[in-house]
This record gives C-alpha cells, structure tokens and sequence, in this order.
C-alpha cells in the first residue's frame, strides 16, 4: 500500500501500524530501525541519502513518527518535539512577533498558561482568555490585526469543559487568526480538529499517543505548506527536537492507539457511573454524561468522549487528599493518558502554577486518568479511597 493510500483511504487503525514508514528496503526490518547517529556520510559534497544531513534536521526514526502523526490527524505533515511545551513554543516563535496577541482557554493547562504568561510575555507577545465552550466570549477576546493565534483545549484540562471546533475555526478565520487545538486529552483516534477547520494540532505525545508513561514528547501537525514550511524551518534552528529512541517509542505507542482509546473510554464510562451514584461525589466532570453543557458538541465531533474524567467531593480539600491518598489501583501521580490509572489533585499538582490566578481550580477537584486495567478493580479502589 502506497504512502498515499496510507494517509488518505485506508481505516485509522490501518494507518496508526503502518503510516510513515515501509519495511526498511535492505533488511527488511517492519519496525523503524533506532538511528542512533548525529550525522551521515555524503556521496561528495552535498551528495545527501534520502535527504539526512544532520540528525537536527532530520533522523529516519522521527521521520517516520511524524508521518504517521500527520496520517492519524489528516494532515500534510507532522513534526516530533522533545515535550509538549518544546512543540508548543516552537509553534508560538514560528507565527508570532512581538505585539501580537493569543486568546488562550481560561482553564488551559496549567504549563501552557505559565509558557505565555512567563515566557513569550516578556517577549512580547499578549494573551488573554476566555472559556472554551463559549464562541460569544472568544470572539469578544480576538483583538483585529493583532491576534494571531485562537488557542483550544478541547476537552480541557481538568474541567472537561467543551469547545466547538468547527465554530472557532470560523471565528479565528474571520479575525485572519490561526486556530490552534491541543488535541492531547482526545487524540485522533476520538478527535481531528484539521478535518473540523483548525490549522493547527498540538499534541503532548506523553499522553495518549506515548500510551505507556515511559517518554516524553510533543507533536505539532499542519495542513497548510507553507506554514509546515515555516514549522520546519524553526524546529531545526530551535533545535527542540525528539530523539530517535523518543520517537520509537512514541511511534510504538501510536500503533495501539485505537484499542487502546476504546478500552479507557469503556472504563471512563463505567466509572463515571459509579461516581455519578456515590454519597461523597458532588459533582462529575465527563462530556460523555448527557448533563454535561458540552456533550451535543462533544457528540458531533468526537468519536466517543476518552479516559479523563473529573470529579468534587462533598467532603473538601481535606477529604480529596485523603482520596487521593488511599487509591491504591490508582496511582497518585501527574501526567495522564498511559494504560496505568492515575489519580491527582489538580490544585497542588498539575495546576499549582495557576493558583491565584482566573484560572485557579477548586480545591476539591479530582481528576482521574483513566487506564485499562479490569474496570472492577478500578471502582473496588475508588469506593475503598472514597470511604
Ligand atoms: C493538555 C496538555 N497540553 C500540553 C502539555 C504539555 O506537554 P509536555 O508535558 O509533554 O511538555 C500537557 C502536559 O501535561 C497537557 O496535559
């Protein structure tokens, strides 16, 4: 099957095992060899192989990674970074100059909004925020001529809270604005925001993508060319780039992706009705709950609704650290997205760069990423840490 059957026909599990790269020609190897090398021999001066000159530039490990992200996300190309906020700032340097300005969700990750904040601020570039789930209040925040980039959770981190992809793209749109999505918590086995409209898709490959909590990563994908043009030209000059042995492993995760997204949602779903009938639960954050203000948009361009959900407890910060604490199946860490369950408190963990600020999560707010262990095991923790 051709590259171009790959990325454009074929089903999306299809292309996860085999998108981005074909068996290697002299070995035959199906897996993308590590190369392991900074440089590579010319035939004579400026006599490239396949294009590899310097391993910055380009390495045959994370060239393949990059075209099954841009085939999972239908886009044109796709570039690997060494995190999440590497593919980020690199994005931001490649389409903002000082004086321009970027609308932000008010409940961004907390590290985006520290990356803005303390570091592209000082250089110049402006943001403020608005909720995602609301068009009216993004439109309200776009400033004409100045503001460059429309940035999207969707669902965000850790509210779940819901915005309408195909509706901020024409918004950005309108405003000659780029809309970028961080499609970290859906992937694009649940979600494509390029097929929605959105220029842009921002991926902490840590996540989902990675699957197995055992790398670090970031992804950017594009359609445009000549913006891919431009990502090209500052992932090489910043330099911020994954390594070979980053890049398989992510690409190894991205294989699975599809049984793997289907099983935490089948889990996320299971608890997320447990939690919705336990006394000391006062509130359930999952945009799969027809309750949930986002779920009709959720439903229309999402696949299912993914592993994360959120939670309060009537008993306050008290008893969520005492939750947190007790979960045994869970375990208590930060990050997300991996086949092990995980249990945080957003308020002193993944969100304590936010504190004080509008973005300030409430204090007995959980979240859970849900892994793919037996789901019975899962709600046995729960009601054990909750009890
Ligand atoms: C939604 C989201 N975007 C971006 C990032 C940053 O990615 P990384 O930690 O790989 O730099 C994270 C990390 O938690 C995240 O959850």
């Amino acid at each position: 099957m051709s590259e171009q059957q790959h990325r454009h026909k074929a089903g999306f599990e299809t292309r996860a095992i085999h998108a981005g790269y074909e068996p290697d020609p002299t070995t035959g190897a199906v897996i993308p060899p590590i190369y392991a090398t900074s440089t590579y021999k010319q035939d004579g001066v400026g006599g490239l192989r396949g294009g590899y000159e310097y391993s910055r530039s380009a390495n045959p490990t994370r060239t393949a990674l990059e075209g099954a992200l841009a085939a999972l996300e239908e886009g044109e190309r796709g570039f690997a970074f060494a995190s999440g906020l590497a593919a980020e700032d690199t994005l931001v340097r490649a389409t903002c100059r000082p004086g321009d300005h970027a609308v932000l969700p008010d409940d961004a990750y907390g590290g985006t909004f520290r990356l803005f904040a303390e570091v592209e601020e000082p250089w110049g570039i402006e943001h403020t925020s608005a909720p995602v789930s609301d068009v009216d209040a993004v439109r309200a925040e776009i400033r004409p001529g100045q503001t460059r980039l429309v940035w999207l959770e969707t669902p965000t981190n850790p509210l779940l809270n819901i915005g309408d992809i195909e509706a901020l793209a024409s918004v950005a749109h309108d405003a000659g604005a780029l809309l970028v999505v961080d499609n970290t918590f859906a992937s694009p086995y649940l979600q494509q925001p390029l097929t929605l409209g959105a220029d842009v898709v921002v991926h902490s490959t840590t996540k989902y993508a990675g699957g197995h909590s055992d790398v670090i990563g970031g992804a950017l994908v594009v359609r445009d060319l000549e913006l891919a043009e431009r990502l090209t030209f500052h992932q090489n000059a910043i330099g911020a780039v994954a390594g070979p042995f980053d890049c398989f492993l992510t690409h190894r995760g991205l294989k699975t992706l599809g049984v793997r997204m289907d099983r935490h949602c089948d889990n996320a779903e299971r608890v997320v009705e447990f939690l919705s009938g336990h006394a000391a639960v006062s509130a359930v954050f999952y945009p799969g709950v027809e309750t949930h203000p986002g779920h009709a948009v959720a439903a229309r361009q999402m696949r299912r609704f993914g592993g994360m959900v959120s939670f309060r407890v009537t008993g306050g910060e008290e008893q969520a650290l005492r939750v947190c604490e007790r979960a045994e199946v869970f375990t208590l860490g930060e990050s997300l997205g991996g086949v092990e369950s995980l249990i945080e408190h957003p308020g002193l963990m993944t969100h304590a760069s936010v504190s004080g600020t509008d973005l300030e999560v409430p204090a007995d707010l959980i979240r859970l990423s849900v892994g793919i262990e037996t789901a019975d095991d899962l709600l046995a923790d729960l009601d054990r840490a909750l009890g």
